[in-house]
């Protein structure tokens, strides 16, 4: 176990990569996390630092989502006696590997929003989720880029467009048959990015929440 124990403590410290806040550092000498929304996540670069810093950004935070999934795919694949270095647990590694995919995914997800490099701030997890779900099957990743990307095509708002990619991922997980673990993954992972977004949803509700790439109005 305390191989599995690492896979984890690598999805963690691989999420908490703080892509955005070294973007805003490096690029124009601010703390991102004292800009626009204050989040880390690429919607909030572009904002404050640029277009394509924000591309890099998301780029990036995708691809943390998907390593994390792809290590624990890997390493069941490929080192089994590796995870088996001591039995506790007698179950057989089909059955513990979609579990482990799963806790690996909200390690992830919780070093992105809750970085251990930024006194356990960050982003709102939304690109992280993107690759883990694209890592876990890419039909269900896909199809809901195709949902967030309707939404923001239509919208022209993110926050809104990222709780309706959250809500779309549960609901594709169950729709493709995908196992219980995932499904489990989808519904809290979901409810965590939307729980990310409550001064969105107040936004959204006063009708102040900025659409893609405007500044964000201060509070009267
Ligand atoms: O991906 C995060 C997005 O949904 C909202 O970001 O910066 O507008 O709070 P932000």
């Amino acid at each position: 176990f305390i191989n599995n124990g690492l896979l984890l403590l690598f999805a963690y410290l691989l999420g908490s990569i703080p892509t955005g806040y070294l973007a805003g550092r490096m690029l124009k000498g601010i703390d991102i996390r004292q800009e626009g929304s204050g989040s880390t996540g690429a919607t909030n670069v572009l904002r404050t630092v640029g277009k394509a810093p924000a591309i890099v950004v998301l780029a990036i935070d995708i691809l943390k989502g998907a390593f994390a999934i792809l290590a624990v795919k890997y390493a069941f694949a490929h080192l089994p006696g590796w995870l088996y270095f001591t039995k506790v647990v007698d179950v057989g590694l089909a059955t513990w590997q979609p579990w482990m995919v799963v806790l690996a995914g909200l390690l992830a997800l919780l070093g992105h929003s809750k970085s251990i490099w930024l006194n356990f701030m960050g982003g709102k997890s939304v690109a992280t989720s993107l690759g883990i779900l694209l890592a876990m099957n890419w039909m269900v990743g896909i199809s809901t880029l195709g949902v967030f990307g309707l939404s923001i095509a239509i919208t022209r708002i993110v926050s809104i467009s990222s709780i309706l990619g959250a809500i779309a991922a549960a609901i594709l997980m169950l729709g493709f048959g995908q196992p219980l673990s995932y499904c489990l993954f989808a519904i809290a992972g979901g409810t965590y990015v939307i729980w990310r977004h409550r001064t969105n949803i107040q936004r959204l509700l006063a009708g102040t929440e900025p659409k893609l790439g405007q500044k964000l109005t201060p509070e009267p």
